[in-house]
């Protein structure tokens, strides 16, 4: 794994993390009903750490000598508090992929600091997409 490859990785990873914070922001507005105060609370207390994890990656991307994107990964369009939660879930799956690969190729790459940060992250994604698993289960309709 060359630096070149490993800046344009972690640029699309900064890129999710935008739009994980673009998901979060606009889905807490958008919980409706009886369970509104509890899923908007939910949304929003993932905030932070996705916030924590885009200033790493636009912190490292420069330390690193790259440039970091401006662009937002697409969220996906969810209606209903259940589609909502439904794609919280993939995105979380996915974040978790993401950063468990992106560690391997950190470590390969030589950057250890980098490699321990990104199983952090991988901690934290999976952590929350545990929650938002259990949230799904028995879910009233
Ligand atoms: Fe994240
Ligand atoms: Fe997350």
């Amino acid at each position: 794994m060359d630096k070149k490859t490993l800046i344009k990785k972690l640029n699309g990873d900064l890129a999710e993390e935008f739009g994980a914070i673009i998901q979060y922001i606009t889905y807490a507005a958008k919980a409706t009903g009886p369970y509104r105060p509890q899923l908007a609370q939910f949304f929003l207390s993932e905030l932070p750490d996705e916030q924590m994890h885009a200033q790493y990656l636009a912190n490292k991307i420069v330390a690193l000598g790259g440039e970091p994107t401006l662009e937002a990964a697409p969220v996906p369009e969810a209606r209903t508090n259940r589609d909502m939660v439904e794609a919280v879930l993939g995105a979380e799956r996915g974040a978790t992929r993401r950063y468990t690969e992106r560690a391997r190729e950190a470590e390969e790459f030589g950057d250890k600091g980098l490699a321990v940060q990104l199983e952090d992250m991988v901690r934290d994604e999976s952590g929350h997409s545990e929650e938002t698993e259990r949230i799904l289960r028995e879910w009233p309709l």
